[in-house]
């Protein structure tokens, strides 16, 4: 399903209050988190609604998505540091419920393993946030990823070290790898959510729109999904049939 807004303002708050609504229905929930330029608003709407209506969210658990190989939690632009700046700093979340892939870890394949483990054993993610990057990537899976893929050590392609390459200082760098959550692990959330905002999403928008199912574009697994929902600004939605913009399918796409 679509949900298309004017602003990313609007999306922001959408997008948090479903949060707010999933943590008020089932305080200990399991949700995936996700990084980026798209989750700030994301991250500062759900920090305000906290502020104004207070929750207990000592039994909430977060897994995000993914994280660079070799950047330590302490490094400017590991995704670690990002959630503490834009949210886990801010909420009292228990610190031994927040989990990150462990960019640092001596045996990857193990620490790998365990991720997808611990989350199944939680009864899975209630509720997934994605962001989708300029090929189509979700977390760190790359086009052609397997849809069947649990948490894997990736090669981060040339765009996505292109794109994420704003956030640091020199190209040179943005790390060559991460680890990332696996389609199969994202698909198997109860409940997930696409944010995109931005011109510069509005191709690849229109690409997910008129694909099918297709390992060469990962956001498209999500096509499979009974419970997925792409949250839009009108930029991002710019490249899209009219009557999807203004009569969205209230039904899967
Ligand atoms: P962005 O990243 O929000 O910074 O555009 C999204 C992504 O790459 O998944």
């Amino acid at each position: 399903m679509y949900k298309i807004f004017k602003t990313v303002d609007e999306v922001a708050q959408y997008t948090a209050q479903r949060l707010l609504d999933k943590i008020q229905t089932k305080p200990e929930a399991v949700l995936g988190l996700a990084t980026g330029g798209t989750m700030e608003p994301v991250y500062a709407q759900l920090e305000k609604g906290l502020r104004q209506h207070p929750m207990d969210l000592s039994r909430l658990t977060t897994f995000n998505l993914d994280e660079y190989i070799g950047l330590a939690p302490s490094h400017p632009q590991s995704y670690r540091y990002y959630m503490d700046q834009h949210l886990f700093d801010k909420l009292s979340l228990a610190q031994e419920r927040v989990h990150l892939p462990d960019g640092m870890a001596e045996d990857r394949a193990d620490a790998c393993r365990a991720y997808s483990a611990a989350i199944q054993a939680l009864g899975g993610l209630d509720l997934q946030l994605l962001g989708i990057g300029s090929n189509g990537h979700i977390g760190f899976n790359e086009p052609q990823t397997s849809f069947a893929s649990r948490t894997h050590v990736v090669e981060l392609s040339e765009q996505t070290r292109i794109d994420n390459g704003r956030f640091f200082a020199d190209q040179r760098e943005v790390p060559t790898h991460a680890i990332t959550l696996g389609i199969q692990d994202i698909l198997e959330a109860k409940d997930i959510l696409l944010v995109i905002t931005g011109r510069h999403k509005a191709d690849i928008v229109a690409q997910l729109y008129h694909s099918g199912v297709d390992e060469a574009l990962p956001a498209s697994a999500l096509k499979q999904h009974h419970n997925a929902t792409i949250v839009l600004d009108s930029e991002a939605a710019a490249l899209l049939p009219r009557q999807e913009v203004f009569n969205p399918k209230a039904s899967v796409v």
